[in-house]
């Protein structure tokens, strides 16, 4: 297969995630990075071996190199820069949320559906080998009726208020930072249990608390009811550690957790899911190896899809991303988080 050339917008923290696991790819490989400025692209463009560095995302986007485009600012910027890419004919990995809310994440989809390039909502979580066989389980009925799925993505972070995570401006607060995680999660699941892809809830119900100095949600709670009669209880914090940051999924016959949801191993190696039987004493460890590094993974998924033609990628379809930013909407509203 001939690699893709990838073009990564913004040198931030995930950025730079991104740019090793493409270096590790077969798939892909970098082309050109762009900052707002030309000295954090050129230092980016050293530090990952990348040929082109540009002063601007816009002269990226004219970057007759660059086949795809990964998109990694803060929230707030995801929408221009995806329809820009799209306008550009450039394929988009574009990171999660896709956009700040349902009506402009239609926006995207509709821009690449119009300039028929490809477009996928960075969640790195959907196409690793652990997620198909969580998936995989939960389809065969390994416990049964799924009846309550449990969903976090928590920790405790110092505040800052110069990170973007506590920072309004820039999109900064929990649900739709971590929280668009458990929700995906549990729509994936119920999906499962019902022989989908993925299933919208009947009722989405939720509540944060704002901080008083980031004026932005650092904890929040949702409970989700599915049909099927699935209920789902997700919750989000960056200002509390409520252990974990894992998946636990009960049924009529067991319980399946997921201890790492969200980075499985990370780098190549073996992640671990617990199958409990009801009636079996302890707990079954379940081995789910890859040999790849979890952003590898990824990019892998991405340029596959791109040479097979496809515009969407089967892990997270654009119905998959229009679902999930309806119901981080319903989740905010429910909550009181507005911006
Ligand atoms: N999938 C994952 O595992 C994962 C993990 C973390 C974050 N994310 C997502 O990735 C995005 C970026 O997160 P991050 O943690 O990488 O953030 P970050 O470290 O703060 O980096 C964001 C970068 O965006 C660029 N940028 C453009 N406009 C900006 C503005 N007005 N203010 C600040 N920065 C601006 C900057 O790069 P330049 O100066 O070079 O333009 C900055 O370095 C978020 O949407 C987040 O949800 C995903």
């Amino acid at each position: 297969m001939k690699p893709i050339r990838w073009g990564i917008l913004s040198t931030g923290h995930i950025a730079g995630i991104f740019a090793q696991g493409v270096q590790r790819s077969k798939t892909g490989v970098l082309a050109a990075v762009a900052s707002r400025s030309l000295g954090p692209a050129r230092a980016f463009a050293k530090k990952y071996r990348i040929p082109q560095a540009h002063a601007s995302y816009g002269s990226l986007l004219k970057d007759p190199s660059v086949e795809a485009v990964y998109i990694a600012p803060p929230h707030p910027f995801h929408a221009k820069w995806a329809i820009r890419a799209a306008q550009a004919g450039k394929h988009i990995l574009c990171e999660k949320p896709l956009t700040m809310d349902y009506p402009d994440a239609a926006k995207v989809v509709q821009a690449a559906q119009r300039h028929r390039v490809f477009l996928m909502e960075a969640f790195m979580y959907r196409p690793h080998p652990q997620t198909a066989k969580v998936v995989e389980l939960i389809r065969k009925k390994a416990i049964g009726e799924v009846r309550m799925i449990q969903a976090a993505f928590c920790f405790d972070k110092l505040l800052d208020p110069r990170h973007r995570l506590f920072n309004r401006k820039l999109g900064g607060g929990g649900i739709l930072d971590i929280g668009c995680y458990p929700v995906s999660m549990a729509r994936l699941l119920a999906g499962a249990a019902l022989g989908k892809p993925f299933v919208e809830p009947l009722e989405v119900k939720g509540t944060a608390v704002m901080g008083r100095r980031s004026r932005v949600d650092e904890m929040a709670l949702a409970s989700l009811k599915f049909p099927g009669d699935i209920l789902a209880e997700l919750s989000c914090a960056s200002r509390a550690d409520r252990g974990p940051s894992r998946v636990k999924i009960d049924g009529s016959a067991g319980t399946l957790a997921v201890p790492s949801p969200w980075f499985a191993a990370w780098d190549p190696g073996t992640s671990y899911l617990w199958l409990q039987k009801r009636g079996e004493r302890k707990p079954r460890r379940i081995p789910v190896p890859c040999d790849r590094n979890l952003y590898t993974v990824e990019a892998d998924a991405v340029a596959l899809s791109i040479r097979k033609g496809q515009r969407e990628c089967p892990a997270m379809s654009w119905a998959d991303t229009l679902g999930n930013m309806k119901v981080l909407d319903l989740w905010r509203k429910s909550a009181g988080v507005f911006y």
